[in-house]
């Protein structure tokens, strides 16, 4: 049985920077409350009328390219958002006309910020199966254009960039790989953290009063996510290095979803993790949902901090709630 390894990562965020004095410009807000409270100092917003999928497009060449690989050996598409190019098709299957990949499935996966995390697991099992012998894994957000960038919208409007982050699972015949992923979901939260228009129990899915009470945006109860997220995460942490016989201190580098920088401090200080043991690289580009794993994890290949034979973890929490996590030895 194969082994499911990440065999090549790209990331591409679209050039247009929004400063936290930006943002300033539009809302009551400022440059130290953003950084004291989240850690980012800047986000990437996209220009002209582009969306998720194209966002992608960038960021999958660079993959699959590291990869080694042409579109014509992919065996299957996954595409991780909470912000599709439209409610539907998927933007799956837009990036695989886009890009003129053959007929290969198109799997959209709607968890949000365990969008990557669940994408890998469920290439997983298609790769250990031996159905397929290369899968993309993508996270790519569009997350400006659901924001509310007045004073009644700051809580959330700071936090939230856009982005792309792409991983090309192959399969693998050595000892490295995927060892485990662990999902989890509690839908009773579904409210703390949602777009709730347009919905497809109202007729018309979208109407003038929506609009005017901005229930279109993304709309957050923050403290009732970091509640819940900084238990999460050094939970599910916790039960994919249980499953394998690991500690943390065995992890080399846990590449954790940028929710917040106090969310991941707090990871840190509950597993006794040392500073060069966990990536971030929220100051940048905030939280770019499903993205900013797969993001983060292709600039810390860059930068060389995953080395052949490391265990890197990566964990996630968000909207839904759903939180995840997945041990990879490199
Ligand atoms: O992927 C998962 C996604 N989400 C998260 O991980 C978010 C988790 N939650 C958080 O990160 C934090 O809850 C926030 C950063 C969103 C907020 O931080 P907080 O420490 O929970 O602040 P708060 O909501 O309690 O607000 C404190 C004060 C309030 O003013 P008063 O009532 O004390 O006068 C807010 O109105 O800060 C005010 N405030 C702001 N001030 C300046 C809220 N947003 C802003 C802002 N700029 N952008």
């Amino acid at each position: 049985m194969p082994n499911a390894k990440i065999s090549g990562t790209g990331f591409f965020v679209p050039p247009k920077v929004m400063t936290n004095h930006d943002l300033s410009q539009f809302m009551d807000t400022n440059d130290e409350w953003i950084q004291e409270r989240t850690g980012i100092k800047e986000r990437r917003y996209v220009e002209n009328g582009a969306s998720t999928s194209d966002l992608a497009i960038p960021a999958v060449e660079m993959a699959m390219e590291r990869a080694g690989v042409t579109k014509e050996d992919i065996g299957l598409i996954i595409f991780a958002t909470s912000t599709p190019d439209y409610y539907a098709p998927g933007s799956g299957c837009l990036l695989q006309e886009k890009m003129d990949f053959p007929t290969i499935g198109a799997l959209d996966i709607r968890v949000q910020c365990s969008g990557f995390v669940y994408g890998l697991s469920v290439a997983q099992q298609y790769i250990e199966n031996g159905i397929h012998k290369h899968i993309l894994v993508i996270g790519a957000e569009v997350q400006s254009t659901a924001m509310d960038l007045s004073t009644r919208g700051r809580d959330t409007a700071v936090i939230f960039g856009d982005g792309a982050g792409v991983a090309v699972v192959s399969a693998s015949h050595d000892d490295s790989g995927i060892l485990s992923t662990h999902l989890h979901s509690e839908g009773k939260h579904c409210r703390e953290l949602w777009v709730e228009a347009p919905s497809s129990g109202v007729t018309p899915r979208l109407n003038q009063e929506i609009l005017d009470e901005g229930r279109h945006f993304l709309q957050m109860n923050g403290k009732e996510v970091f509640r819940h997220a900084v238990t999460r995460f050094p939970q599910v942490i916790m039960e994919g290095l249980d499953a394998n016989g690991l500690t943390p201190e065995d992890i080399d580098l846990l590449v954790p979803h940028q929710a917040n920088i106090r969310i991941a401090q707090m990871i840190q200080k509950r597993l006794k993790l040392r500073d060069d043991q966990v990536f971030s690289n929220i100051h940048k580009y905030g939280n770019t949902t499903a993205a900013s794993i797969p993001i983060a994890l292709c600039e810390a290949m860059d930068e060389g901090r995953v080395k052949k034979g490391d265990l890197v973890v990566f964990a996630a929490f968000g909207s839904g709630f759903t939180w995840a996590s997945a041990i990879v030895k490199w």
